[in-house]
């Protein structure tokens, strides 16, 4: 069964050749550690002898070092024991291990980690044709089988194999393999899944894994191996319209210009017209240019240059599809979000998207439902925690190439990344896009903020103060208020707990209320400054992410972060309000500092040291940076540099 490795040794290009005609399945293996996973793949990588000769001398004195399978080889290490490897290196979330038979050569996925983290599995899985999702039969379908068996379905994987794993310890028992497959089969069939196969096996001893096992007699299946050879996969990204994602623009010198990518669906030839999107601009192919020189066509999976017969603007990010059938561009969407790290999804919290090869901007509002995986009801939500799935509307910064996900994969599905982090925090597939969109404007008109501001004689801006609850913002920000309009400045002060009891008095003080909330005030601010007005905000705004939310909505020099730097213990001592006493005991929830977070700004403008100075003389100190540095006067941008 396995593939004769004497072959690379002596004759590498008649071992390349024999593969070349061989199909390639690629699939992903679902459950967790103790479902077996580790072991499942160890074997399949062994038995096919694809294990590097001084991995599997590793191998065997591991096993026999700290292995569970007393002299045998522990498959399991094979796996775990490359993670962990990878673990202290880089981090990648999936690595994909390649091995062959006489028949086929196979991609599997693998994705160590915390198995219980569906993130892995989806990044996995978007390439997958076929899911082994595994079940120990002691334990039988859980909420996880069906998690990932909703995911497996979401994505769009035609092929199901459901391993039973574990058949020696419950005796090898046809009734419980039974009750098993057909507690399997009602929840597929309520999510639609189609093209399962169950086989029942036993990784750890090799029962059903490569050939079939007499100690499961009743059963006639064909073996796991046997069925990963054989099952009819259909190739279907070739037939798909032609998009490709434009990785780079390839411009060595002034007479070459090429868009470099990998094409994600179809085939393109010499001659065809594309089309540039998001821009609309068409051309026709004038060659497909790869390292080994030009090629008569090309189709999904090849990395490839293309060059055209006309100067059109196409950038990084842009994707070229076929003119005939192009992909659609819009900046709104309903898409299914699977939500993949332990802080929540925050509705309102810009994250970047990532499809292809662009990245934009996006924020997410509230789920309109979410999916519980064991019923499949759909639930009322707020937010997306860990692991959950739900519908949800997307607002983009900009406009983009994209085809709903049931249509086309490779150009519907998506990533969110956390902005600070840079964590992958969401995947996402599209399902349309938002028609609202195309039909509000932005209505020109003639009177501007600049020319409302120089009417009052000042330049607009926002102070934005931030701090813990009883740090001073409120006091400071009200002296500083009181200073400029004694100046002869148009101001206007927003204050928290002003605004929380009428534009914000819906919202209370979980995270995504306060999101949402600093939301509001972001935008609100930024018409007043529109409104040519110099606008002060006092808010805890605990969070990193919307401070940088409100400071994007405006120009650079627009917005001056004041961080009102009071400690815990003294803000605590002073306690105006009374209500760190109430949140330390306990009557007050989600209180900043105590049971909720405060991120310190990492570049304020200006920060101040209430230990050190009153009121008064913070005040003073503001109000005499901003005119020290001219920020009254009219020459406002390089006042600003200087602050
Ligand atoms: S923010 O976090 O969303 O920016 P905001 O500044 O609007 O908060 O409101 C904070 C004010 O609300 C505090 O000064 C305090 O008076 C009051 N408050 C009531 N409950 C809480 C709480 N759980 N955490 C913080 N402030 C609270």
């Amino acid at each position: 069964m396995s593939h004769s490795s004497d072959l690379i040794a002596t004759d590498i290009l008649g071992y390349l050749k024999s593969h070349e005609h061989k199909s390639l399945l690629r699939f992903i293996t679902c459950g967790s550690v103790d479902d077996g996973k580790s072991t499942l793949i160890g074997r399949l990588l062994y038995e096919s002898k694809l294990v590097y000769e001084d991995q599997l001398a590793a191998l065997e004195a591991d096993s026999k070092k700290v292995g569970t399978q007393g002299d045998q080889i522990d498959f399991a290490l094979l796996v775990d024991g490359l993670a962990a490897e990878r673990e202290q290196g880089i981090t990648i979330d999936v690595a994909y291990r390649f091995f062959s038979t006489e028949k086929r050569k196979f991609i599997v996925a693998d994705t160590p980690g915390h198995e219980q983290y569906t993130r892995n599995m989806v990044t996995g899985a978007s390439t997958a044709d076929l899911a082994i999702i595994l079940i120990d039969a002691r334990k039988g379908v859980l909420t996880q089988t069906r998690r990932h068996s909703y995911i497996v379905s979401l994505l769009g994987i035609q092929h199901v194999v459901v391993a039973i794993n574990k058949m020696d310890l419950v005796d090898y028992s046809q009734e419980r393999y039974d009750e098993i497959v057909a507690s399997y089969h009602e929840f597929a069939a309520q999510i639609g899944l189609k093209g399962i196969v169950c086989v029942p096996l036993s990784a750890l001893r090799g029962d059903n894994m490569i050939t079939a096992s007499e100690a499961l007699p009743w059963y006639t299946g064909p073996s796991l191996l046997e069925h990963l050879e054989n099952v009819v996969v259909e190739e279907d990204l070739q037939g798909l319209p032609f998009r490709l994602p434009v990785q780079w623009v390839n411009r060595p010198n002034s007479d070459f210009r090429g868009f470099a990518g990998l094409i994600a669906s179809g085939r393109v030839v010499p001659g065809d017209r594309l089309r540039a999107l998001p821009s609309g601009k068409e051309a026709l192919v004038a060659r497909i240019v790869t390292q080994d020189g030009d090629l008569p066509s090309a189709g999904a999976g090849q990395s490839i240059t293309l060059t055209l017969d006309r100067e059109i603007d196409v950038s990084r990010g842009d994707v070229l599809v076929a003119a005939d059938h192009p992909a659609g561009v819009a900046d709104q969407f309903q898409a299914t979000v699977i939500w993949m790290h332990e802080e929540a999804m925050l509705p309102g919290r810009p994250y970047l998207l990532k499809i292809g090869t662009r990245t934009v901007s996006a924020t997410i509002t509230s789920p309109k439902y979410k999916v519980n995986v064991n019923t499949l009801e759909h639930l009322a939500a707020k937010q997306l925690e860990l692991n959950e799935i739900g519908v949800c509307n997307i607002n983009l910064d900009r406009s983009i190439a994209f085809d709903p996900y049931t249509e086309n994969r490779e150009t519907g599905g998506f990533i969110l990344i956390d902005k600070l982090s840079n964590d992958t925090v969401g995947a996402g597939l599209l399902q349309f896009a938002l028609r609202r969109a195309d039909n509000i404007h932005w209505q020109a008109l003639d009177v501007n903020r600049q020319a409302r501001a120089a009417q009052k004689g000042q330049k607009a801006c926002v102070l934005w103060f931030t701090g813990l609850s009883g740090s001073g913002k409120s006091t400071i920000a009200n002296l500083v208020e009181k200073q400029l309009h004694a100046l002869g400045r148009h101001t206007y002060l927003l204050d928290g707990d002003n605004v929380r009891h009428g534009l914000n008095k819906d919202l209370g003080f979980t995270d995504a209320d306060r999101v949402e909330n600093i939301r509001r005030i972001g935008e609100v601010s930024r018409l007043m400054v529109d409104a040519g007005l110099i606008v002060l905000t006092s808010f805890i705004s605990p969070f990193r992410s919307e401070r940088r939310m409100a400071r994007e909505l405006l120009a650079a020099d627009e917005f001056i972060e004041v961080f009102i730097d009071t400690p815990l213990e003294e803000a605590e001592r002073r306690d105006p309000k009374g209500l760190y006493k109430k949140a330390r005991r306990g009557e007050l929830k989600h209180f900043t500092g105590i049971d909720s977070p405060y991120e310190r700004p990492e570049h304020a403008e200006i920060t101040i040291d209430t230990r050190e100075l009153s009121a008064e003389q913070a005040a003073e100190r503001i109000v005499s940076r901003l005119r020290e540095s001219g920020i009254f006067e009219t020459d406002y941008n390089s006042a600003l540099a200087a602050l």
